[in-house]
């Protein structure tokens, strides 16, 4: 919502029971658009009647939206562990009271939600004003024929999501923000301005605005529209009218040129943002004012030279993401959105593939904001399912607004690359699948001619065979790394890259021996060595990074996935046809272990195998934990990521070698189609077997010969105290922000203790309130809600939210035997 904001200054100031606190990255003017999150009532319950005005909720539960009533739990085998194991589904009602003042009356008032999880159905004061199916897209609904000014006006939403209708957690409820709007007869409607930078260079740019105009008043008129784009510092930098004409009843798009001297380009590095503020006056009025915020840049994707930004080639390094936030749920949390990326950023990512859906728009923001290139996804089905009651169920009927609104609601943010129109859809290996394919990829340049259409394939040949590959811009190939050649030299123009890679699992700080290959543990954990584990498609990170040198004509890579999710939680989760075809074969497993960093955001090992990849700044990490009771005089497989040149273990201070990367090699297990069941010989890891005795181990990772960067591990005593680590101790009062606490569990020397799992208990007081808890342990049915936690691993993560009142957030963790920790947060 946040880069289109609608403004109206002539509209009087709205009378509602609305939010105090917009956030800082939401609503602009409170005139015009209104936060409309606060104070619903909500009911998980079949009810009848519960649209009407009339009816009884004064017994319902008190809400703040964004809501995801499925977080709240409990886990239970008797939900489906592909989804989280977390009641996702279920018929459930939201309500809201709320008054508009008499002097909106003449006004146009309407609700803008961002995504509601999902067939959702809409009334106001008793009058059904609409539906929308998807979960994940956003949708407004005009209310001005029904409302009644000076009185309680009643919105009720059914939200009703399906069992069986996703292949991941998907939330529930009224998942994303939700807005009233009170406009002028003549506005800019949602999603009503399209600016593009068709001409750029280091002296000037040109900024093609596109602003549509609605007159819903039965009245012709004159106005002009004065559009204004300034910089980053808020400097005017252009600025045009155009008189216009606008007869009554209708909506017309005008057009203007206009230019930026010297524009600061929006790249990887320097993400500068330009804000377009359209005004629309009428006797000199201004009855509109509206807001987008874009960037100038060029893109360009070459079947040969690959990705291509103002220019300058960038490999993407990316990632693959689900919507959910872990503990947190599905419900939206802009800090909790923006520290996913920054940790995702922090590993050398520099892209995002939106798997499988419509992001929230608070996403986009963010990436806009740090520099981060995205593919927006619209589908994960097309009309041949993949669960029983999936988006196939709506894609005949509602597939073009649904794909034609995401690209109208996003194609102004510089950081959108490209449109995927599907992942991994049935209709790839269909003969006549082309048709759909083409019908999908004229939508998208019928919406947006500046960005390249895409869809990743994990079927090959066959997307080749019936041309249906050819029918999209950008060719995305899921889990082919082996083939990348084949393909290219066979289709040639072709442009190319891995859309999804890697599959690996693991758990983090988990390590069996001797390394195991492809085999499910019975602890429902996964080694985090690294060799592959994971579904039969699955390889380790390392056979991608060489498969992207090799093929440089490659665009880059997006793995699979960037944060571990709630659901599908491979290798474990067999589908158990005993129980409705559920994933709980291997339960308690619910969550994802695919990722290299966990569901709170903890790095796993590979993290580092990937920042030794894609980051330049010396760095050198050391696997595994030095804490082998019982296992003194053993060997143990010790690993290191670097970007060095070369790196030396020291065990207890005495060198066992150096080795250097690109000639020394480590053989690991991998198993994938094209690479044989066996050893796979990488030139990413270096390696050591080392006699197992209690001290430390410490890498010395070395540049130019000098010593660059270091990392030590040391055997830890028992647990004695807790350790809290905020990642921001000054939080914003509005009701929203968040600070996540880091708990490690500690020896007397500040050592982590890699096997503790002690519980912690916490006490929030003061200024903010416990927003969730969690361990990254995707086995365990501990509530995210619990005022404990367990330690997986050593640690654990404790999420504070702050209230709207200034002041300090007061956090206690205690455990039996070891020492209390305190910390503060302040609000401000
Ligand atoms: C892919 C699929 C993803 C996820 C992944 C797990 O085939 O596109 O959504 O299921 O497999 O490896």
């Amino acid at each position: 919502m946040k880069a289109r904001k609608l403004i109206l200054s002539t509209v009087a100031f709205l009378a509602l029971f609305v939010a105090k606190n917009s956030s800082a990255q939401s609503v602009v003017d409170k005139k015009g658009v209104q936060n409309f999150n606060q104070n619903w009532l909500f009911k998980k319950d079949t009810l009848q009647g519960a649209e009407k005005i009339a009816y009884q909720d004064s017994n319902w539960k008190k809400i703040n939206l964004p809501h995801d009533w499925a977080i709240e739990g409990p886990f239970s085998n008797k939900n489906n562990a592909r989804t989280g194991g977390l009641p996702v589904h279920g018929i459930a009602w939201y309500r809201k009271h709320f008054v508009v003042d008499n002097k909106n009356k003449g006004s146009q008032i309407a609700v803008a939600f961002d995504g509601v999880m999902n067939n959702a159905k809409v009334w106001i004061n008793g009058n059904y004003v609409g539906e929308r199916p998807y979960g994940y897209i956003g949708f407004e609904l005009d209310l001005t024929p029904y409302i009644k000014y000076g009185q309680e006006n009643v919105i009720a939403v059914q939200v009703a999501p399906e069992d069986l209708s996703a292949r991941w957690y998907p939330g529930a409820g009224i998942y994303r923000n939700v807005y009233l709007k009170v406009k002028n007869d003549i506005h800019i409607p949602q999603w009503g301005t399209y600016i593009t930078t068709p001409i750029v260079s280091d002296a000037k740019a040109t900024v093609a605005i596109q602003t549509t105009i609605k007159n819903a008043g039965n009245l012709s008129s004159n106005a002009v529209l004065v559009t204004t784009i300034k910089n980053n510092k808020g400097v005017v930098v252009a600025s045009q009218s155009k008189a216009i004409s606008l007869v009554k009843s209708s909506e017309q798009k005008v057009s203007q040129n206009l230019e930026v001297l010297k524009p600061a380009r929006w790249d990887i590095q320097s993400p500068t943002l330009y804000t377009s503020i359209s005004q629309v006056k009428v006797n000199n009025q201004v009855v509109e004012e509206y807001q987008t915020n874009f960037g100038i840049r060029t893109i360009k994707f070459d079947a040969n030279n690959g990705f291509l930004l103002n220019g300058k080639r960038v490999q993407l390094n990316g990632v693959c993401m689900h919507h959910d936030l872990g503990p947190l749920g599905a419900a939206v949390n802009y800090r909790a959105n923006e520290r996913q990326m920054q940790i995702m950023k922090s590993m050398g990512t520099n892209a995002l593939r939106t798997s499988h859906n419509p992001p929230s728009p608070e996403i986009l923001e963010v990436c806009d904001k740090l520099g981060i290139v995205v593919i927006v996804e619209a589908f994960d089905e097309w009309q041949l399912p993949k669960v029983p009651n999936g988006y196939s169920k709506f894609f005949d009927q509602w597939h073009e607004k649904d794909l034609r609104d995401m690209i109208k609601r996003d194609r102004n943010h510089p950081s959108v690359i490209m449109w995927s129109i599907g992942n991994e859809i049935l209709e790839q290996s269909k003969k006549d699948g082309w048709i759909l394919t083409k019908h999908l990829n004229d939508i998208c340049h019928d919406e947006d001619n500046t960005r390249p259409t895409t869809a990743g394939f994990n079927y090959y040949p066959q997307p080749f065979m019936n041309k249906l590959a050819y029918q999209i811009d950008v060719v995305g190939m899921n889990y082919w790394p082996a083939d990348y050649k084949e393909i290219k030299e066979k289709n040639p123009n072709i442009i190319l890259y891995g859309s999804e890679t890697s599959s690996q699992t693991s758990s983090r700080g988990v390590y069996h021996l001797p390394i195991e290959f492809n085999e499910k543990h019975e602890t429902n954990q996964v080694s985090s060595y690294d060799t592959t584990v994971g579904p039969p498609w699955a390889y380790a990170p390392d056979v991608e990074f060489e498969a992207q040198e090799k093929n440089p004509f490659s665009l880059g890579e997006f793995i699979w996935t960037g944060f571990d999710y709630l659901g599908e939680p491979t290798p474990y989760g067999g589908r158990d046809n005993s129980t409705n075809g559920y994933w709980n074969k291997d339960w308690p497993s619910h969550a994802s272990y695919f990722a290299p960093v966990d569901l709170c955001g903890f790095p796993k090992d590979r993290y580092y195998l990937y920042q030794s990849q894609w980051t330049t700044k010396p760095m050198v990490h050391v696997l595994p934990h030095w804490n082998w009771e019982g296992k003194e005089g053993d060997i143990i497989p010790v690993y290191s990521y670097t970007n060095c040149d070369e790196v030396e273990l020291f065990v207890n201070g005495k060198s066992m070698g150096k080795k250097v990367k690109g000639k020394d090699f480590t053989e690991i297990p991998s198993e994938y189609h094209g690479f044989e069941k066996g050893m796979y010989k990488t030139k990413y890891r270096l390696s050591w077997n080392v006699p197992y005795q209690p001290g430390s181990i410490k890498v010395v990772g070395y540049k130019n010969g000098k010593q660059a960067a270091v990392k030590e591990i040391k055997t830890a005593g028992a647990p004695a105290l807790i350790k809290l680590s905020a990642d921001r101790n000054v939080i914003t009062a509005d009701g929203k922000d968040l600070s996540f606490i880091t708990v490690r569990i500690e020896d007397a020397n500040g050592n982590l203790c890699p096997n503790a799992d002690n519980l912690v208990n916490f006490k929030v007081e003061g200024a903010g309130i416990q927003a969730a808890v969690g361990n990254g342990d995707a086995a365990s049915l501990a509530s995210f809600q619990a005022n404990n936690s367990k330690a997986f691993s050593g640690m654990c993560l404790l999420i504070v939210k702050a209230t709207d009142k200034k002041g300090t957030i007061k956090i206690t963790a205690t455990s039996s035997n070891l020492k209390t920790a305190e910390t503060i947060v302040t609000t401000k």
